[in-house]
């Protein structure tokens, strides 16, 4: 496989590669990449087959959408690229702020009507561009009822501003609310959900990932390496040094626990038995679970970018693949027993009941 085994964006006609470019490093300082290096990733990426890009209004400040832009127009590949972002952070206190208002704006964030459209055209100013191919909810913000959301984005649809949406970072009763009025009302709805997903991020599999399969929405991991920690390059009892996960950073070091060491280590022998990068394994794996459409990947070298669109070539073994699954494996919750054998023996009398599609 690879980046032109082309799929579709859930149960939509929206085609992408199995790999997405993620921009959030582009213009990122101190573990992001500049201008010149995120062009080579660029295209990189698209000189592979590569056709999906993910940006979000929030990255670098603007930055990450004002390059993909010119990206984009330099190659004069607009109509080739599945062009994505996002709104939803405040922006009124980041460089962004120009046209967003004072500090504390309210209304400079959120799904609310007001700020969708402030976002939508700030985006559409930077991407050079009249339309977005997937616009995504890149946070809930706990308060917009899904009818307003679902209103604001169906119109833009309609007005040919965004030709698809989804949601990022959302309870999965939301996602799955939206879904049901989108096919009750006949009307635009969320096609895919864009989680945090890796092989020590396991969460989602509860309730997003089924959610997702009943209602046809992609499943798109982001930070499929958590940050990094999945290349191996980060050591036990040391500090991140240098790499994302060393310093202050959005995502912490919340990685480097005990549990996510011990996955660390399954996943060294496995990578080592296929002569291979223990990121490339780590991606391999999550292409293959279920639900999953497409993956977010990032690099803030060539290197790394190489390193992982070379994950399209990796299949592991069945049996690899269970040990994997098997030291990542969260501790059983309280819907997984609500789908043990033994509570639907007690459900059907006795019987060993098989669903449909089981
Ligand atoms: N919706 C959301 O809330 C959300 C959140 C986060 C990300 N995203 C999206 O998902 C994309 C990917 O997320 P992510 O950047 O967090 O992914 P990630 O793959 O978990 O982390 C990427 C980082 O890991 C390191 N890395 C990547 N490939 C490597 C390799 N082959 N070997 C060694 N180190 C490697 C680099 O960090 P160093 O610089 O330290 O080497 C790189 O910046 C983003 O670009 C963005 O589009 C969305």
């Amino acid at each position: 496989m690879d980046l032109t085994a082309y799929r579709t964006v859930g149960r939509s006609g929206l085609v992408v590669s199995p790999l997405a470019l993620g921009t959030m490093t582009f213009g990122t300082p101190r573990w992001g990449v500049d201008e010149a290096g995120a062009r080579t990733l660029f295209d990189t990426y698209l000189g592979q087959g590569g056709n999906f890009i993910d940006s979000a209004d929030i990255y670098s400040g603007g930055a990450s959408e004002a390059m993909v832009g010119r990206f984009i127009a330099d190659a004069g590949v607009r109509d080739q690229v599945v062009l994505a972002t996002k709104f939803g952070f405040n922006a009124s206190a980041s460089p962004l702020a120009a046209q967003a208002g004072r500090p504390g704006n309210p209304n400079a964030g959120g799904a609310g009507a007001k700020n969708i459209h402030r976002a939508l055209d700030a985006s559409l100013k930077r991407l050079g561009t009249d339309y977005i191919d997937l616009y995504w909810m890149h946070i809930w913000d706990g308060v917009t009822p899904v009818e307003e959301i679902m209103h604001t984005l169906g119109d833009l649809v309609r007005a040919g501003k965004i030709r698809y949406f989804a949601f990022s970072d959302m309870p999965a009763w939301l996602a799955m609310k939206a879904a049901t009025i989108a096919s009750e009302r006949r009307v635009p709805g969320p096609v895919a959900m864009q989680l945090e997903y890796s092989l020590v991020a396991r969460d989602i599999e509860r309730e997003h990932v089924p959610a997702a399969l009943e209602a046809g929405m992609a499943v798109m991991p982001w930070s499929p390496l958590a940050g990094g920690f999945l290349s191996g390059k980060y050591q036990r009892g040391q500090s991140g040094g240098a790499g994302r996960l060393g310093g202050a950073n959005p995502f912490g070091d919340s990685k480097f626990t005990e549990k996510n060491w011990a996955i660390l280590d399954v996943l060294a022998e496995v990578a080592a038995e296929q002569e291979r990068a223990p990121a490339q394994l780590a991606l391999a794996w999550l292409l293959g679970r279920p639900g999953v459409g497409t993956v977010l990947v990032g690099a803030s070298t060539l290197a790394q970018l190489n390193d992982n669109l070379a994950a399209l070539g990796c299949t592991l073994t069945p049996e690899q693949r269970a040990r994997l699954d098997e030291v990542s494996a969260m501790a059983p919750g309280f819907t997984d027993s609500l789908a043990s054998p033994a509570i639907r023996r007690m459900v059907f009398g006795g019987n060993a009941v098989r669903g449909w599609g089981e």
